[in-house]
């Protein structure tokens, strides 16, 4: 079986941080949400991966992801050059998937628990397709299933106004190659998009087999800054625990690194503070990290993602806060509790 990571979505809610680190690379408890995805493929036993890139983001996540073999996997790159939908992702992929069958992952969803129970759910029934489900509260904002009595996929429908159903569509699949005649028989829908729904709609009308799993344990969407914060939440506090966070994988690295330099600060758990990190006269936490480099003085931190070498000169309160890598926040008088949403390389000065 191989693998295929979506990466090609703008992100465009999560601008400006996104006009220079793809989504995919935001950090959550010091580590890419990409490489959890990559982690979590490598536990379910794939190891050939394709992962599909835009045009404009593509360059840093090759960079950042190269060929792949920190996750031990053997990673290749697919170019998709307009932002069609996820079956028009498929579509392009087709040279990398051939006659596979294939683990569609995107790239900015969580899972708790990975995906191995899905491959092997598929490898034991043999379906067509395999869709995970989550129970959620605006079931609207995704694709949503609706089934019978013996919880039998029934129907799908891309972004419903009015849902039958509670359960969405997680952003983890597995399918049989019948599903590339599938996608061959959609047309766009109201959003001009090719939506991998649909194609999974058209398996059913065409009498294949579907079979869907729920997902008990949590599943973070990481489209925008509150989605991210709470990830970051969720990971730095199961972190914390010692739990397996996402199945065996650790996050970045939960407490004080080593290799970070504090001062005359308070530190309420969870954080995950990075090496080479200078913090001074601070407090920090509950639900911090902060990336390599980041720099703290006079300030009280709390909810918040400091990217690589950015930093905090108080006197100040940062709370629900992304501040992009290499930015800088520096306040003349205690001002109260600023959220931040701040891009690379920017500059603030409050007084
Ligand atoms: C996509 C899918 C949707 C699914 C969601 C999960 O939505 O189309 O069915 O529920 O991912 O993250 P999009 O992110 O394109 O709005």
């Amino acid at each position: 079986m191989k693998a295929l990571v979506l990466c090609a979505g703008k992100g465009t809610r999560l601008r400006p941080v996104t006009h220079s680190t793809p989504k995919h690379l935001i950090p959550v408890a010091n580590r890419e949400i990409l490489s959890y995805v990559l982690y979590q493929i490598a536990e379910a036993g794939i190891r050939d991966v394709g992962i599909v890139i835009s045009p404009d983001s593509g360059a840093r996540i090759r960079e950042t992801i190269a060929d792949g073999g920190k996750w031990n996997l053997a990673v290749s790159y697919v170019v998709q050059d307009v932002a069609g939908g996820l079956a028009h992702a498929v579509k392009v992929s087709r040279g990398f998937l051939a006659d596979s069958e294939f683990l569609m992952f995107l790239g900015d969803n969580l899972i708790e628990g990975g995906v191995a129970p899905l491959v092997e759910e598929f490898s034991a029934k043999r379906p067509d397709g395999l869709v995970l489900l989550k129970a959620v509260a605006d079931p609207r904002r995704f694709g949503v299933a609706e089934l019978d009595a013996r919880g039998q996929v029934l129907r799908l429908v891309e972004k419903p106004k009015e849902p039958k159903s509670n359960l969405a569509l997680v952003g983890a699949y597995v399918f049989a190659p019948v599903i590339h005649d599938a996608i061959d028989r959609i047309g766009p829908s109201w959003r001009g998009e090719l939506e991998i729904t649909d194609a999974i709609q058209k398996l059913l009308d065409m009498r294949r087999t579907v079979v869907s799993h729920e997902l008990q344990g949590w599943w973070l969407d990481t489209g925008t800054r509150d989605d991210i914060l709470e990830a970051n939440r969720v990971l730095l506090n199961a972190g914390a625990g010692r739990q397996a966070v996402v199945s065996g994988l650790e996050s970045g690295g939960c407490g004080v690194a080593p290799g970070a330099t504090l001062s005359n600060c308070r530190v309420v758990e969870p954080v995950s503070v990075a090496a080479g990190c200078v913090l001074r006269d601070c407090c920090i936490g509950p639900a911090v990290s902060l990336a390599a480099n980041a720099n703290v003085s006079g300030a009280t931190i709390s909810n918040s993602i400091l990217m690589e070498g950015a930093s905090v000169a108080g006197p100040l309160t940062v709370t629900d806060s992304i501040i992009g890598a290499r930015a800088g926040v520096m306040a003349k008088s205690c001002v109260c509790a600023a959220r931040l949403f701040i891009g690379d390389d920017s500059s603030i000065q409050l007084s």
